[in-house]
């Protein structure tokens, strides 16, 4: 039963709270009824500018007039066949285009699935396919979806794996570098070799995953040549480099890939969130050889790939061209930072400010000390600045980053706008 007579976001809430599990968290208590490029409309008719994003999805904002042309014209041709039972042609040249995208001077392959998750799940599969090898290793802090497997590789347990195990066995987890925290690339290539040591050794492990810009995690960027020496390390011993670009990916850091900026070469790569601009679309992207380890039928899925999928994520790629996304990205990236470094001398529960491209973020401490997390005031910051007409996301394992992944289609003068609102709700944050 439809009820708009009492659309009021309270209104919704209980009804949300009445028919859905708990389990289904929401951030901000907003029903929003429009999206327009940065901004958004609630039942109530508020209007917000959103540094969400969908959580990295909307690189290209909210209803991207292209994005919609192109699905709408896909829904006068065709919805769904399922690519496995009767192919069309804009997943191969979706394909194609991703192929001459990813990093490395080898042939490629690529194939689609419909999450994140189920892209992390395939690229382990496959993984094990190619090398005949069980053990994966993943990072402290890093996040890879909610599905079994990767919720195994998840490293923070609260609120994603709590109550949720056994996960899959073989999955061990080295620590990942964080300058701020006292873990050095040395510490954290070293904690792989620990891994080595103590629980599986290096031929038996099939693959090394990693976040190049830790996402959940807090921001954390992974320093180039750590990506450099993992790279070798995984070369040294046969284990295969998956890196994990389903929020850094699709332009988000200045580069198509962010791990693009180390020199790095992964084997496998996956991506998802905004390559498709808010359309349930994912992909591995891998070495050919080792994409064709499967055999035939061992990948895909009913939704995998879908046509509007591919029609919307191939629509994204032009606007990337003709909007010349990738160097917006990086300006917006220096404006973001420049601002907040600005706001970082005023205030020091501002513990760090960092990123890549315009993936930015800002820890707050507590006492002006970095090990000191300060989530409550995290917390404060996010709901004063939905008051203020701002949508922000909070992440990090101790939940004291406040993340910014505002549409790379944002004008200035809307990103500036933004961060006077998160001024504004910081500063009134402080005086509760
Ligand atoms: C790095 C990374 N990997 C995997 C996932 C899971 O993607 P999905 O939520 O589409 O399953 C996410 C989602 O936030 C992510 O940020």
């Amino acid at each position: 039963m439809s009820n708009t007579t009492q659309a009021t976001n309270a209104a919704l809430m209980a009804r949300r709270r009445a028919a859905i599990p708990r389990g289904v968290g929401q951030s901000h208590e907003v029903f929003i009824t429009q999206g327009e490029n940065a901004e958004v409309w609630d039942v109530e008719g508020r209007r917000y500018i959103d540094f969400a994003g969908g959580i990295a999805v909307l690189n290209t904002g909210h209803r991207h007039p292209e994005i919609i042309a192109a699905v709408k014209d896909q829904l006068d041709h065709y919805t769904h066949t399922c690519f496995q039972v009767l192919a069309y042609e804009p997943y191969v040249e979706l394909a194609e285009r991703i192929n001459a995208l990813a990093p490395g001077n080898f042939d490629k392959k690529t194939f689609f699935l419909s999450s994140g998750a189920e892209a992390v799940e395939n690229a382990i599969k496959i993984a094990r396919a190619y090398t005949k090898r069980s053990g994966v290793i993943a990072f402290t802090s890093g996040y890879h979806g909610r599905t079994m497997m990767t919720l195994g590789l998840t490293g923070k347990v609260v609120p994603y794996k709590v109550g949720f195990g056994p996960f899959p066995g073989e999955i061990f987890h080295a620590q990942f570098p964080n300058a701020l925290h006292g873990v050095s690339v040395d510490d954290a290539l070293a904690s792989v070799e620990t891994i080595f040591k103590n629980d599986i050794e290096a031929s038996r492990v099939a693959a090394i995953i990693v976040e190049p810009v830790q996402g959940e995690g807090g921001f954390n960027v992974a320093p180039f040549d750590f990506l450099q020496r993992l790279r070798a390390l995984c070369d040294q011993h046969g284990i295969l480099l998956i890196a994990d670009e389903i929020q850094t990916g699709a332009g988000r850091t200045g580069t198509w890939f962010a791990i693009e900026q180390s020199g790095v070469a992964p084997d496998l790569i996956t991506m998802a969130k905004s390559m498709a601009g808010g359309f349930p679309i994912s992909a591995v992207v891998g070495r050919a050889d080792v994409m064709d380890a499967p055999a035939p039928g061992g990948l895909g899925g009913t939704y995998a790939g879908s046509p509007l999928g591919c029609a919307a994520a191939l629509a994204v790629l032009r606007i990337f061209e003709k909007e010349q996304l990738l160097q917006r990205s990086q300006a917006l990236g220096q404006r973001i930072t420049r601002r907040l470094q600005a706001l970082a001398t005023k205030h020091s529960v501002i513990a760090d400010v960092r990123g890549l491209g315009a993936m930015v973020a800002l820890e707050l401490c507590q006492n002006g000390d970095a090990h000191q997390p300060d989530a409550d005031l995290t917390k404060r910051l996010c709901a004063e600045a939905t008051k203020q007409g701002l949508i922000l996301l909070s992440c990090g394992t101790y939940g004291n980053v406040v993340r910014i992944l505002v549409p790379l289609t944002a004008s200035d003068a809307i990103v500036d706008e933004g961060l006077d609102m998160l001024e504004a709700a910081l500063a009134t944050a402080l005086q509760a």
